[in-house]
């Protein structure tokens, strides 16, 4: 088959998202397939499978000044069409990261273009980038999430409120989020009050939507699912307490424990809400969902996320190897949901 692999992107996640995507597409050539690389911020610029689109390092620490270009100019929607018509492809992979590339935006463009893709579609992909909007839709099927309480730019809040909010609602320590962010970019632990107006700040310069939820005491799982079938689930141990960006991008800073080491119903409760939160939201080709486990053994759902990192070392082909099955085998089941 002739495939894209789309990467890079323009989210504060382009460097991670450029890594899954060399990744993937060095297994889909492995597997005898026609690659493409295209960055959707730059279309002209594909290049053939034996060439890299990137070949830096992801970095400890979150981008600034990522591409330094105008939002504006960043949208080459007719060049991008142009390209994929040029190339024509059997399936476009998404591999990006944040952003319009896994918000749902770039799907709904190639659903319109008709243009055949792995992945969940626009619909799940716009719901699961909106954190408030999936803990309403799993809560209403009885899937735990940390209590929340949310704030949009475009209703002017007051930051008093905020924090007699707080105080009334679930205390502290509590998380302040992004409401539809990644890789924890933008996230603060507070502990208390104080660093609460700072830190609403940081996530209004990155996002429309504020999120706070309260702490979840325990331990972190997450659960992948590829073409309906659900992994193992994995417990991450951050070595810094916090699993933050530089603890999910260096090497040798986070634990990774596949299968987790949970008792046998655990391990299955936890697989099973893993495929649940899968099918409420109706996802497709392959997602992860985080949870936090606490000590009394409740599970509550941090989010979906659509399209996971895809290094061979991420999370998702992390968890299909404790079932035996390679990275290439990913891609194929991958590529088998696809009509
Ligand atoms: N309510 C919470 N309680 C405890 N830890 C949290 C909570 N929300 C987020 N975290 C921590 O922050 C990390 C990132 O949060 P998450 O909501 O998954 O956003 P992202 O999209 O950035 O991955 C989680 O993996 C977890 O370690
Ligand atoms: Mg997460």
């Amino acid at each position: 088959m002739r495939i894209v692999v789309l990467m890079g992107g323009e989210s504060t996640e382009r460097l991670v998202s450029f890594k899954s995507g060399e990744a993937v597409a060095n297994g889909l050539t492995r597997l005898g397939h026609e690659v493409y690389k295209m960055d959707p911020v730059f279309p002209k610029q594909w290049v053939t499978s034996d060439q890299k689109l990137f070949t830096g390092s992801v970095g400890e620490k979150p981008p600034e000044n990522l591409l330094e270009l105008p939002k504006a100019t960043l949208r080459r929607l007719e060049e991008l069409l142009e390209e994929l018509q040029i190339l024509s492809p059997d399936i476009v992979f998404p591999v990006l990261h944040g952003g319009p590339g896994e918000d749902g935006t770039l799907q709904g463009l190639l659903e319109w273009a008709n243009i055949p893709f792995v992945g969940s579609s626009s619909l799940t992909c716009h719901i699961a980038m909106d954190k408030m909007i999936t803990k309403k839709l799993l809560e209403a099927d009885g899937i735990k999430t940390p209590r929340w309480l949310f704030y949009s730019k475009h209703s002017k809040f007051d930051r008093q409120q905020v924090e007699e909010d707080i105080q009334t609602s679930f205390g502290y320590p509590c998380i302040v989020k992004p409401n539809s962010g990644g890789s924890t970019v933008g996230m603060t632990i507070l502990p208390n009050a104080k660093g609460l107006k700072e830190a609403i700040d940081i996530v209004l310069q990155l996002n429309d939507d504020l999120l706070i939820e309260e702490f979840i005491e325990g331990r972190e799982l997450t659960v992948a699912v590829i073409a309906d079938e659900v992994m193992p689930t994995i417990e991450v141990v951050p070595k810094s307490g916090f699993y933050d960006y530089t603890s999910k991008y260096t090497v040798g800073k986070t634990e990774y424990i596949c299968p987790a080491n949970l008792t046998p119903v655990e391990m299955k409760q936890s697989m099973e809400l893993g495929k649940k939160v899968w099918d409420i939201l109706q996802a497709r080709g392959f997602g992860r969902s985080d949870f936090r486990l606490t000590p009394k053994g409740e599970m509550y759902c941090l989010e979906f996320n659509t399209i996971p990192g895809m290094t061979e070392l991420s999370l998702v082909p992390k968890a299909a190897a404790a079932k035996n099955i390679t990275f290439d085998q990913v891609l194929e089941m991958i590529l088998s949901t696809v009509k």
